[in-house]
């Protein structure tokens, strides 16, 4: 599933100019998949992923018994096979290195006539499942884990019952995994979270004519509906976008231009961040697309300083963090971050990679068990580890382009997870990056 070890160099260049189109939003392509398999009738998905981890759900529909062709402008056809109509797969369903895959799948399964594995890559089967199979079996799913991991054996035939849940951990993909288990169940499943996060599930479950009652940390829905198929504008991924807006924000001179990204109050916590520390970012041309409110980023360089974050917006920018550290690291003064310890069960802990991966530049970075205290100022050169983890991976590109020396960065083939054509999108707008051999 993912790529093969790549190294990558990234190396200081000038200011950075252009139009940067950024590929589909990774949530949103993930679950519009699901619900168009699940949905009666021809579902579009235009501006779909074509990432790893999106592919990997979508090969597994197919496993599943779902036709979906490619149109010639790259839109997904999806030919829907109703609620109960997908089939038995003997094969294990590989989700790759896909996190959100996994655990919506889980859900979604739960409720199936049929038995199914599902499995990951090296990363996605060290990452914590209980917090998805705990409630479900509340719900009356039977799933063996490998001690809380994957593989996960989701048993078919059980009656489900929906269940009030209230998430110890503010999570989307543990909430839509429990809606999508909903979607099966006898009675309500009302699933509230201790903080609000992305309601892309509850959205597109409504865009899907299923009846559904959700306001910021709470959702609601009861089985025994139908979900009809309908088309879907995949807005561009703003966690795809966070790499350039840090990127214009630390090299003086720059001014990017980033279309039609997606502006889902619960994904941009990073535009807070960044204009607490002093950036200059406005959004131009905002509307709504498939629902979703999408804008034009523009970025200018500021100079940036640090902050102390604060800790509410953490769930809103959770995917942002290797990127806002970049941004720490090219600040003036020191920047706190608290309250993420969710950081370190992501494709890679986090809070470690990038606090190894900065030291390594020559940055001082105070790793704490749920943050990191970074003091801003010069990054130089050296040879880092993205372990794995293509956030990590672009971060340091970006770190690359203030870099005193080149940055080398280690194993960053799972870039094409999330992000397909990053290195060539990068260097259109002034980049200085390259295989590293
Ligand atoms: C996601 C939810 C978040 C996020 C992930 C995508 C989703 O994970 O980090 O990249 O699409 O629901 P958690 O639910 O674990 O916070």
């Amino acid at each position: 599933m993912t790529g093969a070890s790549l190294d990558w160099r990234s190396s200081a260049s000038g200011p950075l100019h252009g139009v940067v189109p950024v590929p589909g939003d990774k949530s949103v392509s993930h679950r519009a998949m699901m619900l168009a398999a699940l949905a009666e009738g021809t579902s579009h998905i235009h501006g779909f992923l074509e990432g790893e981890d999106t592919r990997a759900t979508a090969a597994a529909m197919q496993q599943l018994g779902v036709r979906i062709d490619t149109a010639g402008d790259g839109t997904r056809v999806v030919h829907g096979v109703g609620l109960h109509g997908l089939r038995a797969c003997a094969a294990p369903l590989d989700c790759g290195n896909a996190g959100t895959g996994m655990r919506l799948l889980t859900g979604l399964l739960a409720g199936q006539a049929f038995d199914s594995t599902l499995i990951g890559d090296a990363s996605l089967s060290k990452r914590p499942m209980r917090r998805v199979t705990d409630p479900l079996e509340q719900m009356g799913a039977q799933i063996a884990t490998h001690d809380g991991l994957p593989p996960l054996h989701v048993r078919g035939g059980r009656a489900l019952q929906g269940i009030r849940y209230t998430l110890p951990v503010a999570s989307a993909q543990v909430k839509s995994a429990l809606l999508l288990a909903g979607l099966y169940a006898r009675g309500e499943t009302e699933v509230i979270e201790p903080h609000p996060t992305r309601d892309y599930t509850e959205r597109m479950l409504a865009a899907f004519g299923w009846p559904i009652v959700f306001s910021p940390g709470r959702a609601r829905l009861a089985g025994g509906h139908v979900l009809r198929a309908t088309d879907v504008t995949v807005p561009a991924d703003f966690s795809s976008a966070a790499f350039f807006l840090v990127a214009a924000c630390i090299v003086p001179g720059s001014e990017l231009l980033l279309p039609a990204v997606g502006l889902n109050p619960r994904r941009t916590g990073l535009l807070t961040a960044l204009r607490l520390m002093g950036a200059d970012i406005s959004v131009e041309n905002e509307g709504e697309s498939g629902g979703e409110p999408v804008g034009d980023l523009r970025v200018r360089y500021a100079p940036l300083h640090g902050v102390e974050l604060p800790e509410a917006l953490v769930p809103d920018m959770i995917d942002e963090f290797p990127a806002l550290f970049i941004a720490a690291a090219a600040a003036e003064g020191t920047t706190v971050v608290r309250g993420a310890a969710e950081l370190r069960v992501k494709e890679s802990d986090r809070l470690a990679s990038m606090a190894r991966g900065l030291r390594t530049v020559g940055v001082v970075v105070d790793e704490q068990p749920d943050g990191a205290v970074i003091r801003g100022g010069r990054i130089g050169g050296g040879a880092v580890d993205s372990h794995g983890d293509h956030r990590i991976a672009m971060s340091f590109a970006v770190a690359g382009l203030r870099a005193a020396a080149p940055i080398r960065i280690g194993d960053c083939g799972n870039v094409a997870t999330s992000f397909p054509g990053f290195m060539m999108l990068a260097n259109r707008c002034g980049f200085a990056l390259s295989d590293a051999g």
